[in-house]
Protein backbone atom coordinates (compact mmCIF):
# COMPACT_ATOMS: atom_id res chain seq x y z
CA UNK A 1 0.00 0.00 0.00
CA UNK A 2 1.55 3.03 -0.87
CA UNK A 3 1.63 6.23 1.30
CA UNK A 4 -0.48 9.27 0.64
CA UNK A 5 1.82 12.42 0.76
CA UNK A 6 0.50 16.22 0.59
CA UNK A 7 3.24 18.73 -0.85
CA UNK A 8 2.23 22.27 0.82
CA UNK A 9 4.08 24.67 -0.87
CA UNK A 10 3.51 22.69 -4.27
CA UNK A 11 3.38 25.45 -6.46
CA UNK A 12 7.20 26.43 -5.44
CA UNK A 13 10.40 25.76 -6.68
CA UNK A 14 11.28 22.63 -4.06
CA UNK A 15 7.48 21.70 -4.10
CA UNK A 16 7.44 20.71 -7.57
CA UNK A 17 10.49 18.58 -7.48
CA UNK A 18 9.14 17.44 -4.18
CA UNK A 19 5.95 16.30 -5.97
CA UNK A 20 7.49 14.91 -8.91
CA UNK A 21 9.66 12.55 -6.63
CA UNK A 22 6.32 11.87 -5.02
CA UNK A 23 4.63 10.83 -8.34
CA UNK A 24 7.63 9.02 -9.85
CA UNK A 25 7.90 6.57 -6.53
CA UNK A 26 4.98 4.08 -6.20
CA UNK A 27 5.26 3.46 -2.89
CA UNK A 28 3.78 6.98 -2.89
CA UNK A 29 0.98 8.76 -4.15
CA UNK A 30 0.43 12.49 -4.05
CA UNK A 31 -3.10 13.15 -2.84
CA UNK A 32 -2.71 16.76 -2.36
CA UNK A 33 -0.76 19.76 -3.62
CA UNK A 34 -1.13 23.32 -1.25
CA UNK A 35 -0.39 26.39 -2.61
CA UNK A 36 -0.95 30.08 -0.69
CA UNK A 37 -4.24 29.79 -1.41
CA UNK A 38 -5.21 26.49 -0.66
CA UNK A 39 -7.09 25.41 2.77
CA UNK A 40 -5.21 23.94 5.21
CA UNK A 41 -7.71 21.08 5.70
CA UNK A 42 -7.21 19.72 2.32
CA UNK A 43 -3.73 18.25 4.09
CA UNK A 44 -5.28 15.58 5.56
CA UNK A 45 -6.45 13.38 2.87
CA UNK A 46 -2.50 12.54 3.71
CA UNK A 47 -0.37 10.11 6.07
CA UNK A 48 2.67 12.50 5.35
CA UNK A 49 2.67 16.41 5.10
CA UNK A 50 5.52 18.18 3.47
CA UNK A 51 6.03 21.62 4.20
CA UNK A 52 8.26 23.56 1.31
CA UNK A 53 6.77 26.45 2.31
CA UNK A 54 8.19 29.86 3.00
CA UNK A 55 9.76 30.60 6.69
CA UNK A 56 6.85 32.90 8.14
CA UNK A 57 4.38 30.12 7.03
CA UNK A 58 6.08 26.68 8.18
CA UNK A 59 5.44 26.42 11.81
CA UNK A 60 1.09 27.07 11.15
CA UNK A 61 1.73 24.37 8.81
CA UNK A 62 3.52 21.78 11.04
CA UNK A 63 1.94 21.93 13.96
CA UNK A 64 -1.28 22.17 12.19
CA UNK A 65 0.04 18.51 10.50
CA UNK A 66 1.10 17.15 13.85
CA UNK A 67 -1.83 18.10 15.68
CA UNK A 68 -3.74 16.53 13.50
CA UNK A 69 -2.12 13.26 13.67
CA UNK A 70 -0.44 13.33 10.52
CA UNK A 71 3.50 12.81 10.26
CA UNK A 72 5.83 15.42 8.95
CA UNK A 73 8.74 16.44 6.60
CA UNK A 74 9.96 20.14 6.68
CA UNK A 75 12.23 21.68 3.98
CA UNK A 76 11.38 24.88 4.51
CA UNK A 77 14.04 27.37 6.19
CA UNK A 78 13.82 29.03 9.40
CA UNK A 79 13.20 26.43 11.86
CA UNK A 80 15.32 27.43 15.18
CA UNK A 81 16.88 25.28 17.94
CA UNK A 82 13.81 27.25 19.80
CA UNK A 83 11.15 26.33 17.26
CA UNK A 84 12.29 22.82 17.70
CA UNK A 85 11.99 22.15 21.00
CA UNK A 86 8.51 23.25 20.45
CA UNK A 87 7.81 20.58 18.22
CA UNK A 88 9.21 18.53 20.65
CA UNK A 89 6.85 19.82 23.45
CA UNK A 90 3.68 19.72 21.10
CA UNK A 91 4.76 16.07 20.43
CA UNK A 92 5.26 14.98 24.20
CA UNK A 93 7.06 12.24 25.60
CA UNK A 94 5.12 9.49 24.12
CA UNK A 95 4.55 10.36 20.46
CA UNK A 96 2.38 8.73 18.08
CA UNK A 97 3.66 10.76 15.05
CA UNK A 98 6.80 12.61 14.14
CA UNK A 99 8.21 15.28 12.21
CA UNK A 100 11.70 15.21 10.40
CA UNK A 101 13.11 18.58 9.80
CA UNK A 102 15.67 18.54 6.76
CA UNK A 103 17.96 21.74 6.51
CA UNK A 104 19.43 20.57 3.44
CA UNK A 105 18.48 17.68 1.24
CA UNK A 106 21.93 17.77 -0.69
CA UNK A 107 24.48 14.49 0.39
CA UNK A 108 26.88 16.72 -0.51
CA UNK A 109 26.33 19.53 1.59
CA UNK A 110 25.75 17.45 4.76
CA UNK A 111 28.78 15.95 4.13
CA UNK A 112 30.84 19.05 4.18
CA UNK A 113 28.91 19.98 7.40
CA UNK A 114 29.83 16.79 9.06
CA UNK A 115 33.59 17.06 8.20
CA UNK A 116 33.17 20.90 9.00
CA UNK A 117 31.96 19.56 12.63
CA UNK A 118 35.27 17.29 12.68
CA UNK A 119 37.72 19.98 11.78
CA UNK A 120 36.34 22.35 14.28
CA UNK A 121 37.85 21.35 17.58
CA UNK A 122 41.10 21.62 15.85
CA UNK A 123 41.11 25.40 14.96
CA UNK A 124 40.17 28.43 16.91
CA UNK A 125 39.37 30.98 13.89
CA UNK A 126 36.39 29.92 11.93
CA UNK A 127 34.29 32.07 9.76
CA UNK A 128 31.62 30.59 7.31
CA UNK A 129 30.78 32.52 3.79
CA UNK A 130 27.54 31.61 1.94
CA UNK A 131 25.68 32.46 -1.18
CA UNK A 132 22.33 32.11 -2.17
CA UNK A 133 19.95 33.40 -5.22
CA UNK A 134 19.05 37.09 -4.38
CA UNK A 135 15.22 35.99 -3.85
CA UNK A 136 16.32 33.50 -0.76
CA UNK A 137 14.38 35.87 1.78
CA UNK A 138 16.12 34.74 5.08
CA UNK A 139 19.97 34.92 6.24
CA UNK A 140 21.75 33.35 7.21
CA UNK A 141 21.16 30.35 5.50
CA UNK A 142 19.80 27.59 7.55
CA UNK A 143 22.77 25.53 6.35
CA UNK A 144 25.39 28.53 7.68
CA UNK A 145 23.51 28.11 10.82
CA UNK A 146 23.47 24.23 11.05
CA UNK A 147 27.09 24.38 10.52
CA UNK A 148 28.26 26.57 13.01
CA UNK A 149 25.87 24.95 15.87
CA UNK A 150 27.40 21.62 15.01
CA UNK A 151 30.77 23.05 14.84
CA UNK A 152 30.08 24.81 18.19
CA UNK A 153 28.77 22.23 20.01
CA UNK A 154 32.17 19.92 18.66
CA UNK A 155 34.34 22.50 20.16
CA UNK A 156 32.11 22.93 23.34
CA UNK A 157 35.15 22.64 26.10
CA UNK A 158 37.10 24.77 23.59
CA UNK A 159 35.01 28.03 24.11
CA UNK A 160 33.64 30.59 21.54
CA UNK A 161 35.45 30.83 18.62
CA UNK A 162 38.34 33.72 18.34
CA UNK A 163 36.66 36.04 16.38
CA UNK A 164 38.38 40.02 16.34
CA UNK A 165 36.21 43.08 16.14
CA UNK A 166 32.51 41.32 15.86
CA UNK A 167 31.11 44.72 16.81
CA UNK A 168 31.88 46.55 12.82
CA UNK A 169 28.71 44.83 11.03
CA UNK A 170 30.95 44.20 8.62
CA UNK A 171 32.29 41.11 10.25
CA UNK A 172 29.20 39.30 9.97
CA UNK A 173 26.38 37.54 11.97
CA UNK A 174 27.59 35.79 14.71
CA UNK A 175 26.12 32.19 15.67
CA UNK A 176 27.12 30.23 18.48
CA UNK A 177 30.55 32.80 18.52
CA UNK A 178 31.26 32.11 14.43
CA UNK A 179 30.50 34.96 12.13
CA UNK A 180 28.44 34.31 9.08
CA UNK A 181 28.49 36.14 6.05
CA UNK A 182 25.93 36.17 3.85
CA UNK A 183 25.99 36.96 -0.25
CA UNK A 184 23.23 37.14 -2.16
CA UNK A 185 23.48 36.89 -5.47
CA UNK A 186 21.77 36.75 -8.78
CA UNK A 187 23.39 33.27 -10.85
CA UNK A 188 23.79 31.30 -7.55
CA UNK A 189 22.17 28.38 -6.45
CA UNK A 190 23.96 27.72 -2.94
CA UNK A 191 27.54 27.74 -1.90
CA UNK A 192 29.07 27.49 1.27
CA UNK A 193 32.66 27.73 2.33
CA UNK A 194 33.64 27.14 6.27
CA UNK A 195 37.21 29.12 6.57
CA UNK A 196 39.42 27.41 9.06
CA UNK A 197 42.79 29.60 10.35
CA UNK A 198 45.32 27.86 11.79
CA UNK A 199 48.98 28.32 12.55
CA UNK A 200 50.78 28.94 9.01
CA UNK A 201 47.90 27.53 6.92
CA UNK A 202 43.66 27.69 6.08
CA UNK A 203 41.62 25.07 5.38
CA UNK A 204 38.84 25.99 2.96
CA UNK A 205 35.54 23.26 3.17
CA UNK A 206 33.23 24.26 0.09
CA UNK A 207 30.33 22.72 -1.18
CA UNK A 208 28.45 23.97 -4.14
CA UNK A 209 24.77 23.14 -5.55
CA UNK A 210 24.69 23.06 -9.32
CA UNK A 211 21.20 21.93 -9.69
CA UNK A 212 18.31 21.77 -7.23
CA UNK A 213 18.35 17.90 -8.71
CA UNK A 214 21.13 17.76 -5.83
CA UNK A 215 18.25 17.34 -3.38
CA UNK A 216 16.64 14.30 -4.97
CA UNK A 217 18.30 11.77 -3.20
CA UNK A 218 17.95 13.12 0.09
CA UNK A 219 14.02 13.64 -0.17
CA UNK A 220 13.76 10.43 -0.58
CA UNK A 221 15.47 9.12 1.95
CA UNK A 222 13.77 11.95 4.20
CA UNK A 223 9.94 10.90 2.41
CA UNK A 224 10.36 7.67 3.41
CA UNK A 225 11.75 8.08 7.17
CA UNK A 226 8.98 10.80 7.43
CA UNK A 227 6.51 8.50 6.77
CA UNK A 228 7.05 5.72 9.82
CA UNK A 229 8.72 9.11 12.06
CA UNK A 230 7.90 8.97 15.59
CA UNK A 231 9.01 12.34 17.64
CA UNK A 232 11.43 15.04 16.34
CA UNK A 233 14.16 14.20 13.92
CA UNK A 234 16.36 16.34 12.68
CA UNK A 235 19.18 16.43 9.50
CA UNK A 236 19.75 14.18 7.05
CA UNK A 237 23.10 13.31 8.95
CA UNK A 238 20.36 11.43 10.94
CA UNK A 239 18.84 9.30 8.97
CA UNK A 240 22.01 8.04 6.45
CA UNK A 241 25.09 6.61 7.79
CA UNK A 242 28.48 9.09 7.26
CA UNK A 243 30.53 6.45 8.27
CA UNK A 244 32.35 8.84 10.98
CA UNK A 245 35.21 7.08 12.84
CA UNK A 246 33.27 6.41 16.45
CA UNK A 247 30.24 6.22 14.69
CA UNK A 248 28.36 3.13 14.57
CA UNK A 249 28.47 1.06 11.46
CA UNK A 250 26.83 1.67 8.14
CA UNK A 251 22.77 0.90 7.68
CA UNK A 252 22.03 2.92 5.59
CA UNK A 253 23.09 4.85 2.03
CA UNK A 254 21.94 7.64 0.53
CA UNK A 255 18.96 6.25 -1.27
CA UNK A 256 18.51 3.24 0.45
CA UNK A 257 15.61 2.76 3.70
CA UNK A 258 16.78 4.87 6.55
CA UNK A 259 18.23 3.88 10.35
CA UNK A 260 16.62 3.94 13.19
CA UNK A 261 16.83 8.33 13.07
CA UNK A 262 18.67 9.80 15.80
CA UNK A 263 17.35 12.38 18.30
CA UNK A 264 17.72 15.48 17.68
CA UNK A 265 20.52 17.58 19.83
CA UNK A 266 19.68 20.25 22.30
CA UNK A 267 20.43 23.54 21.10
CA UNK A 268 20.81 22.70 17.48
CA UNK A 269 18.34 24.24 15.22
CA UNK A 270 16.53 22.82 11.75
CA UNK A 271 17.25 25.73 10.25
CA UNK A 272 18.33 29.33 10.24
CA UNK A 273 18.03 29.76 14.36
CA UNK A 274 18.78 33.64 13.67
CA UNK A 275 16.75 34.52 10.03
CA UNK A 276 17.21 37.99 9.74
CA UNK A 277 14.96 39.17 7.24
CA UNK A 278 11.65 36.34 7.10
CA UNK A 279 8.84 37.47 4.87
CA UNK A 280 5.76 36.63 7.21
N1 LIG B 1 15.95 21.81 2.71
C1 LIG B 1 16.51 22.10 1.54
O1 LIG B 1 17.41 21.40 1.05
C2 LIG B 1 16.03 23.29 0.77
C3 LIG B 1 16.40 23.48 -0.56
C4 LIG B 1 15.87 24.58 -1.26
C5 LIG B 1 15.01 25.44 -0.62
N2 LIG B 1 14.70 25.27 0.69
C6 LIG B 1 13.74 26.11 1.40
O2 LIG B 1 12.43 25.64 1.04
C7 LIG B 1 11.50 26.73 1.07
C8 LIG B 1 10.78 26.80 -0.28
O3 LIG B 1 11.72 27.16 -1.26
P1 LIG B 1 11.27 27.43 -2.77
O4 LIG B 1 12.50 27.86 -3.47
O5 LIG B 1 10.47 26.30 -3.30
O6 LIG B 1 10.30 28.70 -2.55
P2 LIG B 1 9.20 29.25 -3.54
O7 LIG B 1 9.47 28.84 -4.94
O8 LIG B 1 9.06 30.72 -3.23
O9 LIG B 1 7.85 28.50 -3.08
C9 LIG B 1 7.18 28.84 -1.89
C10 LIG B 1 5.90 28.01 -1.82
O10 LIG B 1 5.24 28.31 -0.59
C11 LIG B 1 3.87 28.50 -0.88
N3 LIG B 1 3.23 29.33 0.13
C12 LIG B 1 3.49 30.62 0.45
N4 LIG B 1 2.63 31.02 1.42
C13 LIG B 1 1.84 29.95 1.72
C14 LIG B 1 0.77 29.74 2.62
N5 LIG B 1 0.31 30.73 3.42
N6 LIG B 1 0.19 28.53 2.64
C15 LIG B 1 0.60 27.53 1.84
N7 LIG B 1 1.62 27.67 0.93
C16 LIG B 1 2.21 28.88 0.89
C17 LIG B 1 3.86 29.16 -2.23
O11 LIG B 1 2.57 29.07 -2.80
P3 LIG B 1 2.05 30.15 -3.91
O12 LIG B 1 2.70 29.76 -5.20
O13 LIG B 1 0.56 29.95 -3.93
O14 LIG B 1 2.46 31.51 -3.42
C18 LIG B 1 4.89 28.29 -2.95
O15 LIG B 1 4.29 27.10 -3.35
C19 LIG B 1 12.33 27.96 1.43
O16 LIG B 1 12.26 28.19 2.81
C20 LIG B 1 13.76 27.58 1.03
O17 LIG B 1 14.74 28.28 1.76
C21 LIG B 1 15.19 24.21 1.40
Amino acid sequence: MSVKVAVVGATGKLGRLVAGIVTEHPEFELVAALGSSSELSEMLAADVVVDVTVPGVSQKVVEYALTNGRNVLVGTSGWSAERITGLKRLLGDEPSNGVVVIPNFSLGSVLATSFATMAARFYDSIEIVEAHAARKVDSPSGTAVRTAELMAAARATRGPVAAPHTDQRARGQQVASIPVHSLRLAGVVAKQDVIFGGTGEVLTLTHETISPSSYTQGILVALRAASTARGVTVGLESLIDLGLPGEPAPTAAPGAAPSEPAAAPENVSGQAATATSVTP
